[in-house]
This record gives C-alpha cells, structure tokens and sequence, in this order.
C-alpha cells in the first residue's frame, strides 16, 4: 500500500514509542468495560475521496483507551484509506479525526509519536532478512541493541520466524512476509496499535498467535484498531466492531449486542425423545422474547432474542411439563447476520457486488 517516497513519514512512527508503558500495569486482563474509559481517537466526518470517488464518506466515531476496536468491512469498504488517515500517510479530504487530543491535520508528528501500524501489504526490500529488519526496527524505535535483539528473538519465536530469521526477504512467502510486519507492531507497542489485516494469508495456528498477541497488547495497556474482512476474527478480538461498506459506517457496537440486535436472531434446537411437544408451542411463545417457534416432529426450533435469558425458561418449562430432553443446541447468528441486515447482503455478495461495479 505504501511506496517509497513515504519512508521518511513511517520511520517517523518509530520514535517515541515505549512511553506508555507504565500505562498498562494497573489495567486488568480481560473484556475491557468501555464505558468508564477515556476516549483516545474521535473522528468527525472524516472523508476521503480519489478523484471524485469517495473511498471514506464522513464517518465519525470514537475509539476508547484499551480496546480493541474491530473495523469489519467486504473489500473496498473504506478501512485502509481510514487507517492511512489516522496514521497521516494520508490527509483526509474533509473532516479529521484526534489521536490522544492531536489532531491528524496539523500536527502529524506528534499522532506518529502515539500510533504504530502492521501494513495490510508488507513491503519489504528483497535482500533484507527478518532479523535484519526488526532489530533496525527495535532500534529505530528507541530500544537498545541489546533489548532490541533479544525481544526480536521473543517476537521471531512467538510468531515461528525464528528458523527463518536469516532468509532474504525475497525468499519468503506471503505468510512469512506478513508474519515480520505484525512482528514490527510487537516489538513497537505503540500506545496505538493498527493492524490492518494482520493475519490474511496465514494458517489458522498461525492465526491463533497473532490473535492472542493482540489480546495481550491490549491487556497490557495498548489501543488496538483492527481491520479485517473476516467475520470470526472481528467477532473474537473486538471489544467493539464498527461495521463499514461503501465508505459509511452502518454499525457500530460490542459483537454481542450487534447480534443481539437481530430480531428472533438467536436459534434454539429442542429434541426430544418421544412425543412431540407440539400442543406445547402456544405455552413457548407466550414467553417473553420468543419470536417464531417451529415443530419440525421430535425437534422445536425456537427463534429468540435474548438466549442467554429466554433459552432456560423454555428449557425449564419443557422439563417441568415431563418432556423427555434428548438435545439442546442454541446458536446465535454471525456478524455477518448483522451486515445483512443493515446492507441487504452478506459480506461476499458485497464483495462480488463492489468487484462487479469497479
Ligand atoms: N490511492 C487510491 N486511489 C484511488 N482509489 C483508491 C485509492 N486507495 C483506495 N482506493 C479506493 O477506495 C476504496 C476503498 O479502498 P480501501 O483500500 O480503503 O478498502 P478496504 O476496506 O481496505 O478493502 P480491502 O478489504 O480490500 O483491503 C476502494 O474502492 C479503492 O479502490
Ligand atoms: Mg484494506
């Protein structure tokens, strides 16, 4: 995404960068409660447009202290043109946005004092070697040869780069490629941590390393935006997903309660062993929060809202009335259940769409 000429600007990222960290100790592990938190990022109308063609229209948002702020979008939504302005790789065309009260227009240098950023495209020259980079990286950031060695040691280990620590850069594949710029952000930790796409071609153990090295830079005190296009991995790092398509935010909450938000969206299977519980369904419906149920014979599908709730008291009630319970199996519908309801289309038809038009 990047290209040479902006070098000079990513280095300055660099500098200045492990300030924070006394920020983290006192910050428990887990779910952060993002109410009682500061706001770290707030964004007003940002918008950005290429030729006419608007990439990013006015969105506003805000971003909270220790969170991980998912961005979920199909290809072309507008998520990497908002994480460039963030990071001022580039200017917005109206609008802004503040990082820690700097605003991104004018005052440039003291937002890449605050924010790091793992590109979605690695650009890496072809004779340089992850250990090469990442200790310069280390360097350049501020640490010192010894401590920049030994957390690219850490950072290559976690991520299993270590055995490919001395091959050129033209030498390795993509997943290795994107592997050595999230290892950048981990051993930057910047206040602000963007990851835009992080584990696109990687494998799922692979997947699983960066995911929970996400969470820990997050309990350990940093803010972490993410963009992604993958449903699951929005769903199990965000503590907040905003939902983007065609340069707009449509959505913007916890996962649970963007699922939530769909109606009867929580799906409960009832089998049973004998007789069916079908004389039972006016009783079922008559409790709070049941939509729609459906007898499908020795089996009740049972549409709801609220499961964590409504599921027991169905349940409760099939047993006290002596149905025998041979199964229970709730479900609960995906964020892509969201972006449906609020775009008319599922994150692929999206993309086929959007490809379509271009
Ligand atoms: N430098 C540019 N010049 C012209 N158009 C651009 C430029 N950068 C992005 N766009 C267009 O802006 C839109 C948003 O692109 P962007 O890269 O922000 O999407 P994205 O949500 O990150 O998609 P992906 O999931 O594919 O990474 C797309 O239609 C893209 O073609
Ligand atoms: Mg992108």
């Amino acid at each position: 995404m990047f290209t040479q000429s902006l070098k000079p600007v990513l280095l300055s990222f660099f500098t200045g960068v492990f300030n924070h960290r006394s920020i983290g100790k006192t910050m428990s592990s887990g779910s952060v409660k993002v109410s009682k938190l500061s706001i770290v990022v707030e964004a007003l109308n940002l918008t950005k447009s290429f030729d006419g063609f608007l990439a990013v229209d006015k969105i506003s948002f805000k971003i909270y202290e220790r969170e991980i702020f998912g961005l979920l979008g199909p290809n072309g939504a507008g998520k990497t043109t908002t994480l460039l302005m963030l990071t001022t790789v580039i200017k917005p065309t109206s609008g802004s946005a503040k990082i820690y009260g700097y605003d991104i227009r004018n005052k440039p240098g003291k937002v890449r004092e605050i924010v790091g950023i793992a590109f979605q495209d690695p650009k890496l020259y072809w004779v340089q070697t992850p250990w090469n980079i990442l200790v310069w990286h280390g360097m350049v950031c501020g640490l010192s040869r010894s401590s920049a060695r030994q957390r690219v040691e850490d950072v290559l280990k976690l991520l299993d780069m270590w055995d490919a620590r001395r091959k050129r850069a033209h030498e390795l594949s993509g997943g290795m490629k994107k592997r050595v710029e999230v290892a950048k952000l981990l051993i930057q930790r910047p206040r602000i941590a963007i990851f835009d796409e992080p584990t696109s071609q990687i494998d799922v153990s692979g997947k699983h390393v960066i995911w929970e090295a996400i969470r820990t830079m997050r309990d350990e005190g940093s803010t972490v935006i993410l963009a992604t296009n993958d449903l699951s991995e929005a769903d199990r790092l965000s503590d907040r997903v905003c939902i983007m398509h065609r340069g707009r935010i449509v959505a913007l909450d916890t996962p649970w309660r963007l699922k939530d938000s769909i109606v009867g969206g929580d799906i409960l299977e009832v089998e049973v062993l004998d007789e069916a519980p079908g004389k039972m369904i006016p009783e079922i419906k008559s409790i709070e929060n049941v939509v729609e149920v459906v007898d499908l014979k020795r089996k009740l599908k049972v549409y709801l809202n609220k499961g964590e709730e409504t599921a027991p008291k169905i349940v409760n009630l099939l047993l006290t009335k002596g149905v025998k319970v041979s199964s229970i199996k709730m479900s609960e519908p995906s964020l892509d259940e969201v972006f449906i309801r609020y775009t008319g289309l599922s994150i692929k038809d999206a993309e086929m769409k959007l490809r379509d038009e271009r």
